[in-house]
């Protein structure tokens, strides 16, 4: 991660910092150290983040989907050198679930470490993801947590004192159906980062590292579909449902296996639109950019 960080840019200082925090917490327990299978690209958005880390601060990424929110985490963790716990955060979670629960074990009443239990006590990076997804009364038990107190209480066993290398990031997407707004409270024990859809540059950098043989030509047509939709929500001629790196990531991999392009932008993009005049919209922006035509062997070499 520090070479590809040196790569964008990162601030010579802010990458020792980094070091600095590796010796001082070397990693020594049994669960593997994240071991991320994208980067995320944003110099200034990276510098943002390992700096409130360097802080202890907890982190919020807030951005639409397919922003690189979950990468992004996971990088933090690999280049600090500590494994993460990802938790999903649902409508039907509760507290015991965070913390952890009472279970039976050869007849004696034992206690379960949830993750957020976990990831506390062993100095890990919790990944909250979507924490807006869930009831405030479960988000409640986290308080203590994610303020100055650093601590946990586990009703029956006591408190944990947290590890000073955990990190807590949370994960939310605001702008589609369902999201719901995270409570006051909870927002006010976070500094929060917007992370922005990626420009023209940063798509065609991140096809270029995910398909090595994808050509030139084909890496522009590409992304500059990408930004010709995301031109379109702008506008409000489409939503943002087609809108979805995600997706185009996909339509290029079926595609490299050998799916005709059609098929695979339709799978990947189009039948993301649930309306039939919305799918008709965006099939006429993918035709402007890419022959219904074009076959594999024109994109890859
Ligand atoms: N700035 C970026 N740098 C690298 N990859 C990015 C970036 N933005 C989007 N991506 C790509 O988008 C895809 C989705 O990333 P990720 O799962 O982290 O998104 P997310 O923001 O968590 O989305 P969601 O809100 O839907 O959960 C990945 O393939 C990732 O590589
Ligand atoms: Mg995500």
């Amino acid at each position: 991660m520090r070479e590809f960080w040196q790569q964008q840019g990162l601030r010579e200082t802010l990458l020792t910092a980094v070091d600095r925090f590796r010796q001082q917490y070397p990693w020594q327990g049994q669960r593997p150290l994240a071991a991320p299978r994208y980067h995320y690209y944003g110099r200034e958005i990276i510098e943002a983040a390992v700096t409130a880390m360097l802080a202890g601060e907890n982190l919020l990424l807030t951005g639409p989907k397919a922003t690189g929110k979950n990468v992004l985490a996971e990088n933090l963790a690999a280049a600090f050198g500590r494994p993460d716990w990802n938790v999903s955060f649902h409508i039907n979670m509760d507290a015991a679930y965070l913390i952890g629960t009472d279970t039976f074990r050869q007849g004696a009443v034992e206690f379960r470490p949830g993750p957020v239990y976990a990831c506390a006590e062993s100095g890990g990076f919790g990944v909250l993801d979507e924490i807006n997804m869930a009831r405030n009364e479960a988000l409640a038990v986290l308080h203590s947590l994610l303020d100055f107190r650093r601590i946990l209480d586990v009703p029956g066993y006591g408190r944990l004192r947290i590890h000073p290398a955990a990190r807590f990031i949370a994960t939310m997407n605001h702008g589609y159906a369902g999201t719901r707004e995270l409570n006051e409270a909870l927002a006010s024990r976070f500094v929060i980062l917007q992370l922005p859809v990626l420009d023209g540059d940063g798509v065609e950098r991140l096809l270029a590292a995910e398909f090595p043989r994808l050509m030139t030509p084909g890496r522009r047509q590409f992304a500059a579909l990408f930004l010709d939709l995301q031109q379109k929500c702008e506008h409000a001629q489409i939503s943002s449902k087609a809108v979805d790196l995600r997706g185009l990531l996909d339509a290029l991999r079926l595609i490299e296996l050998g799916l005709s392009v059609r098929q695979a932008l339709a799978m990947g993009l189009v039948n993301k639109c649930f309306d039939a005049e919305e799918r008709e919209l965006v099939e006429d922006t993918i035709a402007l950019r890419i022959a219904g035509s074009m076959t594999a062997a024109e994109l890859f070499d």
